[in-house]
């Protein structure tokens, strides 16, 4: 059975957490940190993320969609991101334990356009 881009509940184990530290460095790399803060904990332009792993009215679906098309003052990432760039950045987002970007605490990269 092939997995889908999207199903990360399908990832498991090592698979899972490589898709956890992709995400990590995407939200940094495509500007997500730069209004929902380093480590998606909220910053000034966008909300904390962190509740995000048991809020139920943030499925994967609706976070792929937020992603794809942005919301009221977030913008969309439709034309910036893959299917397995926002599978990525998912993972992310649901994970237990968010793991770290591997390099830098410098100040996170504006989105294009910002
Ligand atoms: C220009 C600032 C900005 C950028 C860049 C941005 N966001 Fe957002 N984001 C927001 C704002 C503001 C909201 C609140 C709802 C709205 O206005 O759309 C939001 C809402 C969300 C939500 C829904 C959670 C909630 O409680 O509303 C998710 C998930 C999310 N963003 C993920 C991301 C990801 C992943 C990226 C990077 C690909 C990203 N955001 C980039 C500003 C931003």
């Amino acid at each position: 059975m092939a997995l889908s881009a999207t199903d990360t509940n399908a990832l498991s184990g090592a698979k899972k957490k490589d898709a956890e530290k992709a995400g990590a460095i995407l939200f940094r790399d495509k500007g997500c940190a730069y209004c929902h803060g380093v480590g998606g904990t909220g910053g000034k332009k966008g909300p904390d993320l962190s509740g995000l792993p048991k809020d139920k009215a943030w499925p994967p679906e609706k976070i792929t969609n937020q992603i794809l098309n942005g919301g009221q003052k977030m913008p969309p990432f439709r034309e910036s991101v893959t299917d397995d760039e926002v599978a990525q950045l998912i993972a992310y987002l649901r994970a237990k334990h968010r793991p770290a970007p591997p390099t830098g605490t410098g100040s996170p990269t504006p989105p294009p356009g910002a």
